[in-house]
């Protein structure tokens, strides 16, 4: 990689005038992710070699087995979050409550929240396959000065000052917004730096890709099962190609580049879905927006969705623009 490229480092400073609340807050917060990406993606390169594969033991509050690496990066984004004494408070898929920051920060003088799903794809941890982080990022609403609630929690996705994901890939890079397009950076790990090396992402408006767990077709809603066989039947530009890692971030990235669409619909077995809207479905809908593509649930806004609970499920379909209203048009036939 040519060292001339941008670091991001120096792109976070740079930009900082176009943040919507103009502070080095955001920027700080921003630069703690791209440190605890570091250690997680240190930790994830020698899986295999050291004693972090595996289940950890215990089951999270989503009833799923935690991987010894689910609670490894759980660890490491709180602890560095915690540390540099920036959020007021962090809630994370692993955790069942949302954490209040008042160790290092006593007066409550932080304004920003994080929400986290800090290792995504747990299930390709120990066969080798890219997983991701994903960071979600918003003001409170409660008063500075006070511990915060789960109000400043259960905002709507639209609220997000900031989002993006970390994909542990055949290299590691760290992709986010802050409201104003959607960047990738590419970590050089001889020398341990992002670099600019995806500057302005946008979704192509139609793709060929379609990205789905086929396995549960039988449960899927009918419009769902129609859209899928409209991508399968032989006319125009289809049949589309299936592609499915069973990584959101990963298969996000890839659509993002090569032009394609995501679903997780509801079904019989799962009536919401099973993505959780705070963690994943909304970080990953504000990066689509920003990047020209497009998040719902097949019939709204997936950023519209107001939240009721920290751990709520959506179904999701996300991706380039055509692709995600044509696959809502068969929504709206569907029944
Ligand atoms: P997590 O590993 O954070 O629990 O998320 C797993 C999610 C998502 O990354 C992926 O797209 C989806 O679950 C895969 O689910 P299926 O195995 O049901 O297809
Ligand atoms: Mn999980
Ligand atoms: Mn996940
Ligand atoms: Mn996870």
């Amino acid at each position: 990689m040519s060292h001339k490229k941008q670091t991001l480092g120096e792109f976070i400073i740079e930009n900082q005038s176009s943040f919507k609340y103009s502070s080095g807050e955001l920027s700080s917060l921003i630069n703690s992710i791209r440190l605890a990406a570091k250690v997680v993606n240190h930790e994830v390169n020698k899986a295999g070699l050291v004693d972090i594969i595996g289940a950890a033991g215990d089951m999270n509050i989503q009833g799923e087995d935690q991987q010894k690496l689910d609670v490894y990066a759980n660890e490491k984004f709180i602890q560095t979050l915690t540390n540099r004494n920036i959020v007021c408070g962090i809630a994370s898929e692993e955790e069942d409550d949302f954490i209040s920051i008042n160790s290092q920060d006593e007066n409550h003088q932080n304004k920003y929240i994080v929400l986290i799903d800090p290792l995504d794809g747990s299930s390709n941890i120990d066969v080798n396959v890219s997983v991701g982080t994903i960071f979600s990022i918003y003001r409170r609403v409660t008063p500075v000065g006070t511990p915060v609630t789960l109000e400043d929690f259960l905002q709507k996705g639209s609220e997000q000052v900031a989002a993006g994901y970390v994909v542990y890939g055949t290299s590691t890079m760290l992709v986010y917004t802050t409201g104003d397009g959607v960047n990738g950076f590419t970590l050089n790990p001889a020398i341990g730096s992002f670099y600019l090396s995806h500057p302005d992402m946008q979704f192509p408006e139609n793709g060929s890709i379609y990205s789905v767990n086929e396995g549960n077709y039988i449960h899927f809603p009918q419009g769902i099962k129609n859209y899928i066989k409209y991508c399968q039947q032989e006319e125009n530009d289809r049949p589309y190609t299936s592609r499915y890692i069973g990584s959101l971030v990963s298969d996000f990235h890839r659509n993002m580049i090569k032009g394609g669409v995501y679903l997780y619909p509801q079904s019989s077995k799962n009536p919401d879905g099973k993505l959780r809207l705070l963690y994943e479905c909304n970080p990953m809908a504000f990066l689509a927006e920003q990047a020209n593509g497009k998040a719902s649930d097949g019939f709204v806004r997936t950023m519209d969705v107001e939240p009721t609970e920290l751990h709520q499920r959506v179904p999701f379909i996300c991706g380039s623009k055509n692709m995600v209203e044509k696959a809502e048009e068969f929504m709206r036939k569907g029944q």
